[in-house]
């Protein structure tokens, strides 16, 4: 149920740097790389004009790779102005090659696209980029053209194999390039090439801590809110928890939370919900037990767009009703995340953005007239999860896996009865509970049961029976956008397969699922 503002606002933070995105795929990547060293970054559009740059009062600005070539015809290109800003640059990959492009360099269509693991040499070890790294340092490159001929003012720091500019620096107006991507995981020291960046070029100090946001984000709620009411659907998913707890510090009674039980949840979901929320935390909860109306309107529907229609449209309705039973909310709270509100830059675009949009269509109705509140709305989501933890949300609930908004129906193929779902509900309780013990569950992206409606023979006991299969899923993934299957131990596997046939009645069956996404999707549907 998300509706991000659109609006790309940012949390007011004094330090701050600035992220313009030329359509890498890592642009996000480096964000989270600068808030990792507890300095605010902020993304921003390649062609934001130089005075609005200026306006932000950045510590830092960094150019992002980019899909393009400079020279290509639609080539995206920043406001010359940004280099005559006064302040400290870092251009990567593409980045490097805007450098070249502005300030008088050459770049050149490389003999082969240069693409993998490389060794970097430092020569200039007094490069502030390089302060305290070894001298060889295995980095990432991904790109095809290359930095011949460096700008004037420059000098080289570091090369590699393939190209003697690898690193490029002008000392005195403090730009730096880097035709490797520092930001990925694939250079193991590049996150300290990162910090030297902002703590030692820029300057930034470690202001950005879950401590502090908790502090600044209160306030700003309170301003916003003032003396009204805010409701916010919980789901007890990661983000509505934590943005629940943080507005219920904020605001204390003046929130609500509506919690929806659509009957696809998993075991003891309902009573987590409210054990944690209404007693622990003692949040107005109001809780709306609509299993049976979901059920209903399930019945005999077996299309998965269709399940996924029928249960979008049937949660706006109660919740639209719930929040008339609240009285004088003006406000209406949002886990939005910072992905969600990044104007994105389609250039050489993420095809994976369109596959996901369809899981959240179904957004609450624009009658619904009230005011949002997206106290997450600059945070990404592993900073959600330190901010739970700095409010005191238990580590169950902060580092849960991802579980869909259709819940379970997702995962029972062909109709969704009240059956079918008791059977999923006590496998996947037990995949849960195994996973858990293994110590793999919090390791691993998502891990759970899929019910499919097909019979097959078994025997159990002298008996002969006539029952459904399981099929366990297990995936590695950074963002849900690709994954692999987990390699789960054997001696799990078969606990877990002997314990759901043996303890889950209407099963006779455990299948492992070993396809990756693609071509597989995470869920069944
Ligand atoms: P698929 O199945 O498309 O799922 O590979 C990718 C990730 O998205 C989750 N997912 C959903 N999340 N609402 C959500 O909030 C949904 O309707 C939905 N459908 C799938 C899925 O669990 C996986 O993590």
């Amino acid at each position: 149920m998300r509706r991000a503002s659109g609006k790309n606002q940012f949390f007011v933070m004094s330090e701050k740097i600035v992220i313009l995105d030329f359509g890498s795929q890592y642009t996000q990547v480096i964000a989270r790389r600068v808030r990792e060293c507890n300095v605010y970054s902020v993304i921003i559009h390649f062609n934001t004009p130089a005075t609005e740059i200026a306006a932000m009062k950045p510590s830092g600005i960094i150019l992002s790779g980019g899909p393009s070539s400079v020279y290509a015809k639609d080539a995206p290109l920043p406001d010359k102005n940004i280099f005559a800003l006064g302040v400290p640059v870092l251009g990567v990959c593409f980045g490097v090659q805007l450098f070249a492009q502005f300030l008088g360099g050459k770049v050149e269509k490389g003999l082969k696209r240069e693409y993998g693991k490389g060794t970097l040499t430092v020569k200039d070890g007094s490069c502030a980029l390089f302060a305290k790294l070894p001298r060889s340092l295995q980095v990432w490159n991904s790109h095809g053209d290359k930095l011949t001929k460096i700008p004037a003012g420059f000098k080289p720091v570091a090369g590699t194999e393939n190209s003697e500019f690898a690193a490029i620096e002008n000392r005195e107006k403090k730009f730096f390039g880097l035709q490797f991507h520092p930001e990925v995981v694939h250079t193991p020291r590049g996150k300290e090439i990162i910090s030297n960046f902002v703590h030692g070029v820029c300057g930034c100090g470690k202001d950005w801590t879950m401590r502090n946001y908790v502090e600044q984000a209160v306030e700003e709620i309170r301003a916003q809110v003032g003396k009204e009411h805010v409701v916010l659907g919980l789901s007890g998913g990661v983000d509505s928890s934590v943005a629940a707890a943080l507005l219920h510090k904020a605001i204390g009674s003046q929130l609500t939370c509506i919690f929806v039980n659509n009957g696809l949840l998993r075991a003891r979901e309902a009573d987590v919900v409210q054990q944690v929320f209404g007693k622990n935390f003692k949040i107005k909860l109001q809780y709306e037990d609509a299993s049976k109306l979901f059920l209903d309107r399930l019945k005999g529907v077996t299309d998965p767009e269709k399940k996924r229609k029928v249960i979008g449209k049937t949660f706006i309705e109660v919740f639209q009703e719930a929040t008339k039973r609240v009285g004088q909310a003006k406000f209406l709270a949002q886990g939005t995340l910072y992905p969600d509100v990044i104007e994105s830059v389609p250039i050489g675009g993420n095809p994976s953005a369109l596959i996901k949009s369809h899981h959240n269509v179904g957004g609450l109705p624009k009658n619904m007239k009230f005011k949002l509140v997206e106290p997450l709305k600059c945070l990404f989501k592993d900073e959600v999860r330190l901010l739970g933890e700095e409010l005191g949300v238990p580590k169950e609930i902060v580092w849960r896996q991802p579980f869909p908004g259709p819940g379970l129906a997702v995962r029972i193929l062909g109709e969704v009865t009240p059956a079918r779902c008791e059977i999923l509900r006590n496998a996947d309780a037990i995949v849960v509970e195994e996973m858990k013990l293994s110590g793999l569950y919090y390791k691993i992206w998502q891990s759970f049961a899929v019910l499919l409606p097909v019979r097959s023979v078994g025997v159990m006991g002298d008996e002969r029976t006539y029952e459904y299969t399981i099929a366990i899923r297990a995936v590695e993934s950074q963002d849900g956008m690709t994954a692999d299957w987990v390699k789960l131990p054997y001696d799990l596997l078969e606990k877990l397969a002997s314990r759901i046939i043996n303890e889950v009645k209407g099963v006779n069956r455990c299948v492992l699922d070993i396809t990756s996404k693609p071509p597989g999707t995470i869920e069944w549907e």
